[in-house]
């Protein structure tokens, strides 16, 4: 048993660079320990690639254990070139999958801030990105991606192929009303995005999104198609403020808006399911599991030059959303913006006047800030 107040925190490392940003969110997570006197527990557990190679599955009954008595889950990424073959039938990414179905983690929180450091190492001009505030809600357990059927076989004439969209409309409601109760906090605009031109999820999207937002007090909603969205990200992206979406439009309108923060490597996000652990002397406040959202990234793994800031800010958000810790989860935060400004980059992000520097050495240098403020 973990001793009473202490937060435990499954860590899933997996794949490709996801060992290397995880051990430097754990040395922010370990300094605000110290410094604030809390005390987290730390579990590991295989998944993906990683997982498929000790034990032939992506996600073991062990590592889901794992999860279940925690608090909090650190997930770093998954994903190996030598099991990308599409005739596989195991694959590193079900391991994820696998997880969020499991654990119900319906809602991913990817908020998108230029900061003003890296609004240089952005490729769009200043003007555009600094001051972005967004926050995009990913539904996350439901549509194409675990709709079924799902499977390719082959006829007489050809192979075949098919994935399913499907969306209850309880799915759409209850990540539609969290996207409302986080839009309250900010700045009350709650932008839909389907594509309700031609598809009949979406337009049940768009239906359950108006009654759920005009139950909603304080909120307005807007109505945009997924294809002018991913437009407008580029052109005017200071107009969002929170977007919610369906999974698959979600993905890839989050590694789009990457481009608006800096780089894909900043990006943190948390996922929730809306309840609390099932620990039941959990001083917990909810149940997430807090990642990047940029992949394992095989180019440039083991080679100390992954940026690491996506998985620290992910570990703010544990901080914040799962532990309750708002004054560690700022502290975090704080040290991030002193990092880079200091003029420390990895170097997905360097600029003229910037210092590059390896993904231990920046986890360290924003160990510092924190220590220092
Ligand atoms: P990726 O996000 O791994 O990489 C895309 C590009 O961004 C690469 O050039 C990579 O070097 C760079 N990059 C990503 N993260 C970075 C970081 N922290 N610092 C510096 N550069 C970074 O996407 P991909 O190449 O399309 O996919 C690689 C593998 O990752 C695939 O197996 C894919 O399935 C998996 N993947 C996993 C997750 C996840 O675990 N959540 C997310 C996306 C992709
Ligand atoms: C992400 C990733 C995953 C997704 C893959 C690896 C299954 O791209 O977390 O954004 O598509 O959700
Ligand atoms: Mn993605």
């Amino acid at each position: 048993m973990a001793e009473e107040g202490t937060y435990r925190i499954a860590v899933l490392a997996g794949d490709g660079i996801g060992p290397e940003v995880t051990a430097a969110a754990r040395v922010a997570l370990e300094t605000v320990a110290a410094l604030y006197d809390r005390r987290f527990a730390y579990e590991e557990g295989l998944v993906g690639g990683a997982a498929i190679d000790a034990t032939g599955e992506p996600l073991p009954a062990a590592t889901l254990e794992v999860c279940r008595r925690s608090d909090a889950i650190l997930f770093g990424a998954i994903g190996m070139p030598k099991y990308d073959d599409p005739a596989l039938q195991v694959r590193p990414e079900q391991g994820l999958l696998g997880l969020r179905k499991a654990l119900g983690l319906f809602a991913n929180l990817r908020p998108v801030k230029a900061l003003a450091a890296l609004v240089p190492s952005s490729p769009l001009k200043a003007e555009i990105v600094s001051g972005v505030d967004l926050l995009v809600v990913r539904e996350l357990t439901g549509g194409i991606y675990f709709g079924k059927p799902s499977r390719r076989w082959t006829t007489a004439r050809g192979r075949r192929a098919v994935d399913t969209l499907p969306y209850r409309e309880e799915e759409i409601a209850r990540v539609v009303r969290l996207a409302c109760a986080l839009a309250r906090g900010r700045r009350g605009l709650v932008t839909s995005v389907d594509k309700a031109n031609v598809l009949n999820t979406s337009r049940l999207w768009r239906e359950v999104a108006t009654e759920i937002a005009g139950e909603a007090d304080g909120i307005r909603l807007e109505h945009v198609l997924v294809d002018a969205c991913a437009m407008h990200l580029i052109n005017n992206p200071r107009r969002f403020d929170v977007i919610v979406t369906e999974n698959l439009f979600g993905d890839i309108l989050t590694d789009e808006a990457s481009v608006l923060a800096g780089a894909l490597g900043v990006l943190p996000s948390a996922s929730l399911n809306g309840r609390r652990p099932e620990r039941p002397d959990s001083p917990a406040v909810q149940f997430g599991m807090y990642e990047p959202i940029h992949g394992s990234a095989p180019d440039i793994a083991g080679q100390d030059r992954a940026n690491p800031l996506g998985a620290i800010l992910s570990a703010a958000m544990l901080l914040r959303l799962s532990c309750g810790l708002e004054d560690e989860a700022a502290a975090i935060e704080r040290a991030v913006e002193a990092t880079l400004d200091g003029g420390l980059r990895t170097a997905d992000t360097a600029q003229d006047g910037t210092r590059v520097v390896g993904t231990r050495e920046m986890g360290e240098a924003v160990a510092r800030e924190i220590a220092a403020a």
